[in-house]
């Protein structure tokens, strides 16, 4: 399974198909990390893949190559879906050289003890090397995603091999944007960025401002579909994931021990979609959520209402992995609400208004906490503030995005 991006540069990576698990981001339609052949009078591999799959990247490439006529790998990315397997990769071609930044030298010797008996060329920003009728340029991309990370491009075919950058977890005998349902392939394209690109959305944004003076007629990612058709669409979606604009969208993000908290959260639930204008309301009962999920909606919200039932003096347990995790990833400010029921204390109705405040969030209503069942001021309270959370949204939208 190859496909050639232009003439003589072919994908011969894996597609993962039953990998569901991916450090914690559910990859429900499955991943691939792709690698890059680049042939000319020199041949270069760009980038690995994940250890396990490294024979398949070799049979792929032997596909095209005698494998002893490859000249150069190159290492954008240090993280071991892409490097695990550089070094039986580096076995099987005895006369490559690894690209890499000094950076992704040091990264690479933290995974690797035999390091010092391979042939390593460190490139500088901007450095370019010859292959022939083609050049590879090195462009650090600083914490997009790790420190080392770099992009390679080739200013001959206009083409940027973008590393883990405006990936997506799809796993298809498909390889190019125009192949795929395009909506899909934006929304795991969000749900990347949300949850593994966001906390690096200044350095992004840095990027793209690079980007504009390059011009791009493919972009080769790390991850997922290649952009060959959609490359405006993409590069505009980042520029608004990593400006952390809002859409108009209220989460309203609880977990309940008798459904008391459930009811409030119901009310406020109400309130949003009480009023008119188009707010998008999303429910999360967490422990029926994937937090993937919950992270991917939390991208662009404008509002957020977080619930939890007192469970001995904390918050529940699934809600405590929802706070540290949307923590982790710094979206941007949201306008809150917290709310809970509670027994004989009602501290995790305060720890979440503590988050909220901590978080650097702004909480927009008074919390709402009930002593076992909500009364009906209680939930006159409760559609108020789902009703202050959609207005405040439709203030703060700037514009609606629909993927
Ligand atoms: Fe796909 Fe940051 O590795």
């Amino acid at each position: 399974m190859t496909a050639e991006l232009v003439k003589n540069i072919h994908w011969v990576g894996f597609v993962d198909w039953n990998v569901r698990d991916f450090h914690s981001f559910d990859t429900w339609r499955g991943a691939t990390y792709n690698s890059y052949l680049v042939k000319d009078d020199k041949t270069a591999v760009i980038d690995a893949v994940k250890s396990p799959y490294v024979e398949n990247l070799i049979k792929n490439i032997a596909s095209y190559v005698e494998l002893d006529k490859v000249n150069y790998v190159v290492c954008n990315h240090a993280e071991p879906d892409h490097a695990g397997g550089i070094g039986e990769l580096l076995k099987h071609l005895p006369n490559a050289t690894l690209l890499c930044n000094t950076k992704c030298r040091d990264a690479l010797a933290g995974y690797f003890n035999n390091i010092d008996s391979w042939k390593i060329q460190i490139v500088a920003n901007e450095e370019t090397i010859s292959l022939g009728k083609r050049k590879l340029v090195f462009i650090n991309t600083p914490m997009v995603h790790w420190p080392e990370s770099m992009f390679t491009y080739i200013p001959e075919d206009e083409l940027l091999f973008s590393m883990d950058a405006f990936g997506q977890h799809i796993a298809t005998s498909e390889r190019f944007d125009d192949e795929y349902d395009l909506n899909s392939v934006l929304r795991e394209a969000k749900s990347y960025y949300a949850n593994i690109v966001t906390p690096y959305s200044k350095q992004v944004q840095s990027t793209l401002a690079i980007a504009a003076n390059t011009p791009i007629k493919i972009i080769a990612p790390s991850h997922g579909l290649i952009w060959r058709s959609h490359v405006a669409d993409i590069v505009a979606a980042y520029k608004k994931w990593s400006a952390g604009n809002y859409a108009r969208k209220v989460l309203i993000i609880y977990d309940s021990m008798w459904e008391s908290t459930t009811q409030i959260a119901n009310e406020i639930l109400n309130g949003v979609v009480s009023v008119s204008d188009g707010v998008d309301a999303r429910m999360f009962h967490v422990r029926k959520s994937s937090l993937t999920e919950i992270a991917t909606e939390m991208l662009d919200a404008a509002g957020v209402a977080i619930g939890s039932s007192t469970l001995n003096t904390q918050v529940m347990p699934q809600i405590s992995a929802v706070l540290t995790y949307i923590r982790g990833l710094k979206f941007s400010p949201k306008f809150a609400v917290a709310f809970g029921s509670y027994g004989w204390g009602a501290q995790a109705v305060d720890i979440l208004e503590k988050w909220i405040k901590e978080t650097g969030w702004t909480s927009i209503a008074n919390p709402i906490k009930s002593k076992f069942r909500p009364t009906p001021e209680h939930l006159i309270e409760a559609k108020n503030a789902g009703s202050i959370l959609a207005k405040n949204a439709i203030e703060q939208t700037k514009e609606t995005i629909k993927f």
